[in-house]
C-alpha cells in the first residue's frame, strides 16, 4: 500500500511555493494594458485544510450558494471567522513546519471578463501582492501553483489560459501554513486576499525586470543615472535632457532626492514592447566615519514603526488611509518609517518617495515564538528553510528597489539568529550594495551595517553615544539607531525629549523609530474598539496591539503631539531678557527658506501684540542665529505673566500641509512668574446647627468637608494618591524594575482609608486632622486641610506628611472633589491644549484654553489615567474658579477614578451626574514601561512632606480670548 499524500501537503512544505514567475521590480502603471480584478468574490469558509475537493476550481462550478466577500480583505473581518492577536507566541502547537489540523481555509473564486481591446499577442500576469499566508491557484480549471510569504508579491504566466469571456479564477487560501511560522509578528493574525489582484499584459518586447540606478556625488553636485534592464531600451528624462540606451551611465548636474527635499525626475524606459514612467531620486547612502550617510551627510532617523492598519479593514489599506498615514507623519515632523514588520503595500513606499520620508524596509520575517524554548527549531537556524528566506529577501528587494526613500533592507524582526539570517544579508549586499542592512537580532552586526537596537534606556544610549559600549569592534565602529523605542501603548510614552536630546549630542546616535504608529484596535460596537481577547481566543495579549500614536481612527493621540514637539526641525529657544532668541536649524539637509517666523506677546495668557520675525532663511543645518525681538508692547497689566511666542510656519503651501502649518514653536518666559494674590484670613469659621461657614462656603460640621463654595454644591472633597493605572504603570510582565502600578495596587493606594483626627474651628481659619492610609499597612500620609478666607476668597492649604517606610513613589497627590451640579464648560489658564504631565509636557503650550469636560477625555482604548492638563495657574468649572498656589494639574470626568481604573473598553465609562475633578500638586511621570524604561528618576513623585494651596472664588470673568490651536 503506497502512503497517500494529501492535495494539502504544500500547505506545510517549507519551501516558498511553485509556479511562480522570479520576483522582479514592481510598478504602478506602465502603457501596457491591465486589469484589477479587485472586487465581490465569491467565498466559501472550510474548517480544515485537508479537503481533496478541488471541484470549486472548474469552469462551470456553480458557487451561487457562496457567501460574497470583498477582495482585498481578510474574511475574519467580513463575518467568517474571528481574528486572533497574540503579541510572540503561535496561536498552535510549535511542531514545524506543521500545522493544526483545524486549519482555516477560504475558497475564493472570481469570474471576470477580458477588457475589451486587450491585445491578442504577447502573454499575461496574474500578480497577486498579498496573501495571508498561504494560497493555490487555478485558472480556468488549469492549476497554476501555490505560494507562500502573505507581505510579499507573486506573479504567475497565465497568457496561455485567458479567454475574452468567463475566466474563472479561483483562489484557495490556508490560515496556516508552514509560513506561519515566519510570520509570527506582534499583530493580528487576519487571513485572506488582502492587497490587490491584477492581471497585466505583457506585450511582445515588454519590460521584464529593471533596475534604476541613480547616485548623487555630493562633492561634485552630479547625479549618475544608469538603468540595467532585462530587455534592451532607451531611458529618458526630459528634465535632465537623459536620452540614453539601457545599461549606459549618464552624469549631469541634478537637485539630490532627500527626505527634506524630495526632488523626483520624471523619465521612462521605453522599450520594444512597454514605456514605463520612471520617478527617480538621486541619492548616495554609505557608511562612513562610522555614520550613515546620505549624499555625504549623517541623518538623524526621527522615525515610527509603522505597521499597516484600518479598524475596519485590518491590513488591506485603500489609497486614501496610506496617504493619510504619510501626510500626518509629514505633519508632526516624522522623517522615516521602519516597515515593521514586512514590507508594506508597494503604493505606500510611492507616497515616501513622493513626500520625502527615508524608510527602513523589512522583510516579511519573524519567529518570534520560538524563544518559548530557547530558540530550538527556529527555521532562521535551520537549512532547509533557507530558500524560503531568500525567496522573501529576493521579492522585497526586487519588488522595491527602485524606491529612493528605500535607504535600509532590514532581514526582519525578533527571528533569533541563524544560518539563514547570514544567507540573507549575503544576497542582499550582493545583489544592492548601494544600501545598508539592518537587523537588530544581530548582536555582534556581523552580517548588518548599524548597531541596531530597542527599547534600551537613556542611561545605555548615553553610553553607546559616548563610545563606552563593549562588545566586538565592528559593532563599535558602526552607527546605533533605536529601531524600536518609546513604547506609545496607552498614555504615553514618557521621556521623549530625554531621548532626543541624546539623539542630538551623538554624532554616532542616529535616531530611532517610536514604537508604533496606530492602535490596531478593530472597530466592535461591542466595545469601540476590540483588542486581544475580545474574540474569545484561547490564547492573546490583551490591548498590547494598541500602542499607537495614533487611535485606531487615526485621531492623533498626545503622544504624537508630543513627538512632534519633541523632534521638530527647527529650534527656539533663548532667554529673552537679552532681547532675543535663538533660532537653531535642526534639518539635516534644508535651510530655512520654507519657513517664514512670527512672534506673539503674552500676558497671562492672552496675546497681547504678534509680529513677523525676520530669521535669515539660508541658515545652513546645525547653523543657528541670534534673532533680535522687537521691543515688548507697552500696556502690559502690572504683575502680569509674560511670554513671548516664536513660531515656524510653512511659507507656501507645501504637498504635505497648507501655508502657515506650525512647524516648531518655543514659549520664552519674559517676566517673573508672579505669585498669587494672598487670602487675608480676616473672617472667622462660624456654627450653625450641623454646618460651618466660612467666608463664601459652607462645611459639615461633622467632617469639616466643605458642602458649598460660593452657592457651588460640593462633595467628597479629600485628598487622592490614585489614579487608573496606565499601560505604561502596570509595566510589562518581562521588566525587571519595580512595576509601581501592581506595587500601588497591593499596597491598597486604590483603596485609602481616610480617619477624621480632629475639626478645629479657629479664629481665622477651619483645620482639619486627618490619616490617610490604606489597610493591612502602616504607612500612612498624615493630611491637615486649612481653610481660611477673606470673606469673598477661600483658600485650602493642604499639608501632607508621610509616616512609615515609604519605599514607592505615589501615582499623584491632590485633592479630587465632586460637581454634582452641571459642569460642562472648562476653562484654564495653563498648559494646554492637551494632556501632559511631567514627562509628556514638551507640547504643553501655557495659555489661555477652553473645553469641555467630555473633550477633556482622551479616549485611550484601554481605559486608564488621562487628560490631566499640566501648569494650570487658574481654572475655572462648574461656575467654580480655582487659583493654584503653586500651579496644578487638572483633571475633570464625568466618572470615578474608580470606574475608569475597572473599566476595559471605552463603552464601560459611563458618565454620571457628577463631575469629578482632581487638582493634583504633582502627578507621578509616564515613561515607557509598557516596554522599556519607567519614568526617570527626575519625574518620580516621592511621598515625602508637601504643603499646597487652591483659591476657591465664584468664578466671574468669561474668558476673554481663547486660543483653541498651537
Ligand atoms: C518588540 C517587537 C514589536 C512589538 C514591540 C512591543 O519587541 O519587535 O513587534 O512587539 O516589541 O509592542
Amino acid at each position: 500500500m503506497s502512503l497517500r499524500t494529501t492535495a494539502a501537503d504544500y500547505v506545510t512544505d517549507v519551501s516558498p511555493g511553485s509556479g511562480a514567475l522570479p520576483a522582479r521590480t514592481r510598478y504602478a502603471v506602465s502603457d501596457a494594458m491591465s486589469r484589477s480584478l479587485n472586487g465581490r468574490w465569491r467565498f466559501r469558509l472550510s474548517p480544515a485544510a485537508d479537503t481533496e475537493d478541488e471541484s470549486f476550481a472548474a469552469p462551470g462550478f456553480d458557487a451561487g450558494e457562496w457567501a460574497e466577500i470583498e477582495v482585498p480583505g481578510h474574511w475574519v473581518l467580513q463575518g467568517h471567522g474571528t481574528p486572533i492577536y497574540t503579541n510572540h507566541l503561535y496561536p498552535f502547537p510549535v511542531d514545524p513546519p506543521h500545522v493544526p489540523t483545524e486549519n482555516p481555509t477560504g475558497d475564493h473564486l472570481h469570474v471576470f471578463d477580458l477588457p475589451s481591446g486587450w491585445p491578442e499577442d504577447g502573454g499575461a500576469v496574474l500578480r497577486f501582492d498579498g496573501v495571508e499566508s498561504c494560497a493555490r491557484v487555478w485558472l480556468n480549471g488549469t492549476d497554476i501553483g501555490e505560494f507562500k510569504g502573505s507581505r510579499l508579491p507573486h506573479e504567475f504566466a497565465v497568457g496561455h489560459l485567458l479567454r475574452p469571456r468567463g475566466n474563472v479564477l479561483a483562489v484557495r487560501v490556508h490560515q496556516w501554513s508552514a509560513g506561519s511560522y515566519l510570520e509570527d509578528q506582534d499583530q493580528w493574525w487576519l487571513p485572506g486576499i488582502f492587497r490587490d489582484v491584477t492581471l497585466l499584459h505583457r506585450p511582445p518586447g515588454c519590460v521584464a525586470d529593471f533596475f534604476v540606478h541613480a547616485a548623487y556625488d555630493h562633492l561634485t553636485g552630479k547625479g549618475t543615472l544608469r538603468v540595467d534592464s532585462d530587455v534592451d531600451g532607451r531611458v529618458s528624462v526630459p528634465a535632465l535632457d537623459i536620452d540614453v540606451a539601457t545599461g549606459e551611465p549618464v552624469t549631469v548636474p541634478v537637485t539630490p532626492w532627500t527626505a527634506e527635499t524630495p526632488r523626483l525626475y520624471d523619465g521612462v524606459l521605453a522599450t520594444e514592447g512597454e514605456r514605463v514612467p520612471l520617478r527617480i531620486g538621486f541619492r548616495t547612502v554609505t557608511l562612513a566615519d562610522g555614520l550613515i550617510k546620505v549624499n555625504g551627510r549623517p541623518i538623524l532617523f526621527k522615525g515610527v514603526n509603522r505597521h499597516e492598519w484600518h479598524p475596519e479593514r485590518g491590513r488591506a489599506l485603500d489609497p486614501d488611509t496610506m496617504r493619510a498615514d504619510v501626510l500626518l507623519m509629514k505633519r508632526h515632523n516624522i522623517n522615516a518609517v521602519r516597515t515593521s514588520h514586512y514590507p508594506p503595500h508597494p503604493a505606500f513606499l510611492d507616497l515616501c518617495d513622493e513626500y520625502g520620508l527615508w524608510v527602513i524596509d523589512e522583510c516579511d520575517l519573524e519567529t518570534h515564538g520560538f524563544t518559548e524554548q530557547n530558540w530550538r527549531d527556529n527555521p532562521v537556524d535551520d537549512d532547509r528553510w533557507t530558500p524560503a528566506l531568500l525567496d522573501r529577501a529576493a521579492r522585497m528587494v526586487e519588488r522595491d528597489k527602485n524606491h529612493p526613500s528605500v535607504v535600509l533592507w532590514s532581514l526582519g524582526n525578533e527571528a533569533g539568529t541563524g544560518r539563514g539570517l547570514t544567507a540573507m544579508a549575503e544576497w542582499i549586499h550582493g545583489r544592492d550594495p548601494s544600501r545598508l542592512v539592518h537587523y537588530e537580532g544581530d548582536a555582534n552586526c556581523r552580517d548588518t551595517d548599524v548597531h541596531s537596537r530597542m527599547y534600551a534606556y537613556h542611561e545605555e544610549v548615553e553610553r553607546i553615544g559616548l563610545g563606552l559600549d563593549g562588545g566586538p569592534q565592528r559593532r563599535r565602529e558602526l552607527p546605533f539607531i533605536q529601531c524600536e523605542y518609546a513604547h506609545a501603548m496607552g498614555n504615553g510614552p514618557g521621556g521623549l525629549s530625554e531621548y532626543q536630546e541624546l539623539f542630538e549630542s551623538h554624532e554616532r546616535l542616529q535616531g530611532g523609530f517610536v514604537w508604533e504608529w496606530i492602535d490596531h484596535g478593530i472597530k466592535d460596537e461591542r466595545f469601540g474598539y476590540a483588542y486581544g481577547g475580545d474574540f474569545g481566543e484561547e490564547l492573546h495579549d490583551a490591548n498590547f496591539v494598541c500602542d499607537g500614536l495614533l487611535f485606531p481612527d487615526r485621531t492623533p493621540s498626545p503622544g504624537l503631539v508630543e513627538y512632534a514637539k519633541v523632534i521638530e526641525p527647527v529650534r527656539i529657544a533663548g532667554d529673552p531678557a537679552d532681547g532675543t532668541v535663538r533660532v537653531t536649524n535642526r534639518h539635516d539637509f534644508a535651510d530655512l527658506s520654507a519657513l517664514a517666523f512670527e512672534w506673539a506677546y503674552q500676558a497671562d495668557g492672552e496675546t497681547l501684540a504678534t509680529g513677523t520675525l525676520p530669521v535669515p532663511p539660508s541658515l545652513s543645518p546645525g547653523e543657528s542665529a541670534e534673532v533680535e525681538l522687537p521691543e515688548p508692547p507697552g500696556a502690559v497689566p502690572a504683575g502680569a505673566e509674560t511670554h513671548w511666542i516664536v513660531r515656524a510656519l510653512l511659507a507656501r503651501d507645501t504637498a504635505w500641509a497648507p501655508r502657515g502649518h506650525v512647524v516648531a514653536w518655543g514659549q520664552l518666559r519674559a517676566g517673573t512668574r508672579p505669585v498669587p494674590a494672598p487670602v487675608h484670613p480676616t473672617t472667622a469659621p462660624v456654627r450653625g446647627p450641623g454646618t460651618l461657614t466660612l467666608g463664601p462656603a459652607a462645611f459639615d460640621a461633622r467632617t469639616g468637608a466643605p458642602t458649598s463654595i460660593g452657592g457651588v454644591e460640593v462633595r467628597d472633597l479629600r485628598l487622592d494618591v490614585w489614579r487608573a493605572p496606565t499601560d505604561n504603570d502596570n509595566g510589562a510582565g518581562w521588566q525587571r524594575e519595580p512595576r509601581h502600578g501592581l506595587l500601588w495596587r497591593t499596597l491598597g493606594l486604590h483603596r485609602m482609608h481616610h480617619r477624621l483626627d480632629a475639626v478645629e474651628v479657629g479664629a481665622d481659619a477651619l483645620t482639619v486632622r486627618t490619616r490617610v492610609a490604606p489597610a493591612a499597612s502602616d504607612l500612612g500620609l498624615r493630611t491637615v486641610y486649612r481653610w481660611t478666607s477673606d470673606g469673598t476668597r477661600l483658600r485650602l492649604t493642604v499639608a501632607v506628611t508621610p509616616e512609615g517606610d515609604w519605599r514607592l513613589p505615589l501615582p499623584r497627590l491632590g485633592v479630587r472633589l465632586g460637581l454634582p451640579g452641571p459642569a460642562h464648560r472648562v476653562t484654564w489658564y495653563g498648559g494646554g491644549p492637551g494632556e501632559a504631565y511631567p514627562d509628556t509636557r514638551a507640547a504643553a503650550l501655557l495659555a489661555r484654553w477652553e473645553s469641555t469636560v467630555d473633550a477633556l477625555q482622551t479616549p485611550y482604548v484601554r481605559p486608564q489615567e488621562n487628560g490631566a492638563r499640566a501648569d494650570v495657574r487658574w481654572a475655572e468649572i462648574g461656575g467654580l474658579r480655582i487659583e493654584g498656589d503653586p500651579a496644578f494639574c487638572l483633571t475633570a470626568r464625568r466618572w470615578t477614578t474608580e470606574q475608569l481604573d475597572a473599566a476595559a473598553h471605552l463603552t464601560d465609562l459611563v458618565p454620571g451626574d457628577t463631575v469629578w475633578v482632581n487638582l493634583d500638586h504633582a502627578q507621578m511621570g509616564i515613561g515607557t514601561q509598557s516596554c522599556g524604561p519607567g519614568p526617570l528618576p527626575a519625574h518620580h513623585l516621592h511621598a515625602e512632606p508637601a504643603e499646597f494651596s487652591f483659591v476657591f472664588t465664584q468664578s466671574t470673568a468669561s474668558v476673554k480670548s481663547v486660543r483653541s490651536t498651537t
